[in-house]
């Protein structure tokens, strides 16, 4: 078994990356988002392109620089994030959701600025947005691995584990969010890995080195398939 992956390793493998938040229109002027910097699924996006896989990288909006060899979908919301991954997955061996997707938009989108009212308090009607990993696991043909992303602040395995089975993916890695250190804005991430059979730890270390190491771990069981 080796342990790192050769240049070309991933060669003639297609690869589907969701990173970034989504955003979802208030009105013209407004939005909710949250505050996932997409560094993680970039740092996935580059790795796999450095090691030869062809990567589609479908991203909400962040700052970061396109990785070297990546195909960018630029998206805003979770229902075009949606559509973007749904076409991509079934033409890709792996799917890697690493979006902080918003679970819910606004049902009516204001089409003018909303203006303050006279009343101490107003209300929005939120609506589910599609769950994008659990449909791309869910495709009966061509369906890629499936690998998932937990952000948790609280029983952090449990509730990556349940994540795992109720959108049936084949990979989860969860991730303590409780310490700030660890995930969203940060360049240094420690997550635990998470598949039926087995779960290992990888400590603390820069998404660029986590990256690799969760790409060697993909390999390794999606290759033993
Ligand atoms: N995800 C997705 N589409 C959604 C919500 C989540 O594809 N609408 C994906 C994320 O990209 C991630 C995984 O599902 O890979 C877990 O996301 P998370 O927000 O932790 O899961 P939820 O089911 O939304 O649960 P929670 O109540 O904890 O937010
Ligand atoms: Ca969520």
């Amino acid at each position: 078994e080796k342990h790192f992956l050769a240049e070309h390793q991933l060669k003639n493998i297609k690869i589907t990356i969701t990173a970034g938040p989504t955003r979802e229109a208030i009105d013209p002027v407004r939005y909710i988002s949250n505050h996932s910097s997409g560094k993680m699924g970039f740092a996935l996006a580059a790795a796999a392109a450095a090691m030869g896989a062809d990567v589609t990288l479908i991203t909400g909006p962040v700052t970061l620089a396109t990785p070297a060899g990546v195909t960018r979908i630029d998206v805003t919301t979770a229902e075009q994030m949606h559509a973007a991954a749904l076409k991509r997955a079934e033409l890709s061996q792996v799917f890697i959701g690493c979006a902080a997707v918003a679970d819910y938009r606004v049902a009516d989108i204001a089409t003018q600025k909303m203006k303050k009212t006279t009343d101490d308090s107003i209300n929005l009607t939120l609506i589910k947005n599609p769950d994008i990993i659990a449909d791309v696991a869910g495709l009966s043909r061509n369906r890629p691995f499936t690998v998932g992303f937990a952000a948790e602040t609280q029983n952090v395995v449990h509730y990556a584990k349940d994540k795992l089975i109720r959108k049936k993916l084949d990979l989860i890695c969860a991730n303590d969010v409780s310490n700030s250190e660890l995930g969203f804005n940060s360049d240094n991430n420690a997550i635990t890995l998470i598949s039926a059979v087995d779960e290992k730890t990888l400590p603390l270390q820069s998404k660029t080195e986590l990256a690799k190491a969760i790409l060697l771990h993909i390999y390794l069981q999606f290759s033993a398939k």
